[in-house]
């Protein structure tokens, strides 16, 4: 049985009238990648900066590595490595002069420059940080969350605004931290960064956790690997498609029916056959995988980003 790490316990946060976190718990093993998924707003930031010691909880208990915040504030600090979703750096400082000033925030660690070839930003090293690209700022920001050797991570939106080759590089980093028995909370909207990282996902919707499991148990609960799209020159109710055979579920937004199915080699001619029986003429037409954005549709009828 592995030890938690974190411990949230019927946390609550309130801004005046918004409730922005509403009664969550969580529990984050050691040694594991755990992910808050959700859309905007949903309350992961300010879960995560409750946990990080940076927000006070409205209600609720929070313990890390055994110790709360209000007695073990200190100590509980040199164990933790924490990446806003935004940093502010000094501009007049160079990429080297940042993270070794953050290097003298902890009692031990690694050196500036290991950190730094960690994220592989060597060559910047002696760039002023308003001179990165937000993807060189993204991983400046990584180096100063792990150069105190953490137990802990904590990743606010670690890849959000990165080209797919930044976002692999900042994925293999986290898989070595993880390798020498850290832990990981991180947020993300991407699914596919979901998938890929986390051991269990927690997905937030309002303030709340809607669901929580690994990515294939939380896929596994729709009942169906295939999700298809379909979308019509005229409305059609979704019911008429509800009764088909190999048909398990039927949503709409925005003009697209998504039906998740068993089969889509069977699905998809039986569907075809209806729509022609019903004269409806489809415009479009796709299938794929079901993923964790199917999740969050299913049991929130909404998308997790609005593309
Ligand atoms: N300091 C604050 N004052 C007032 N409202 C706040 C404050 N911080 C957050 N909120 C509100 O709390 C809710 C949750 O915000 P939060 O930043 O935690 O969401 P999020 O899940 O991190 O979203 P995103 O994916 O956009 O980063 C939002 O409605 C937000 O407007
Ligand atoms: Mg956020």
């Amino acid at each position: 049985m592995n030890a938690i790490a974190i411990r949230g316990r019927g946390l609550v946060k309130r801004f005046d009238d918004v409730i922005a976190v509403d009664g969550l718990d969580l529990e984050v093993r050691s040694g594991e990648c755990f992910g808050l998924l959700g859309p905007n707003g949903a309350g992961k930031t300010t879960t995560v900066e409750m946990l990080e010691g940076l927000q006070s909880p409205t209600a609720g208990e929070i313990e890390i590595l055994g110790r709360r915040w209000d007695r073990q504030a200190t100590r509980l600090r040199q164990r933790l490595g924490i990446q806003l979703q935004q940093s502010e750096f000094q501009d007049k400082l160079t990429v080297l002069e940042t993270v070794r000033l953050f290097r003298s925030f902890y009692e031990r660690g690694w050196s500036a420059e290991q950190a730094i070839q960690t994220v592989s930003l060597q060559e910047k090293a002696r760039a002023y940080v308003r001179k990165l690209s937000g993807g060189q700022k993204q991983r400046l920001s990584l180096a100063c969350a792990l150069v105190g050797e953490p137990e802990i991570l904590f990743l606010d939106e670690p890849t959000t605004g990165l080209d797919p080759q930044s976002r692999l590089r900042i994925w293999d980093v986290v898989a070595a931290f993880r390798q020498r028995g850290g832990t990981v909370l991180l947020t993300t909207h991407y699914m596919e960064e979901a998938e890929r990282l986390c051991d269990r996902v927690a997905i937030i919707d309002r303030g709340k956790v809607i669901a929580l499991g690994s990515p294939a148990e939380l896929i596994g609960s729709l009942r169906a690997d295939h999700v298809v799209e379909l979308e019509l020159e005229s409305p059609l109710a979704p019911e008429t498609l509800a009764v088909l055979d190999e048909v398990l579920a039927v949503g709409e937004e925005n003009g697209t029916l998504r039906l998740t199915v068993r089969h889509p080699h069977r699905a998809v001619p039986l569907l075809l056959g209806e729509l022609e029986r019903r004269g409806a003429k489809l415009t479009r037409l796709a299938t794929h995988h079901a993923t964790l954005e199917d999740v969050f549709v299913e049991l929130t009828g909404r998308h997790l980003r609005d593309s």
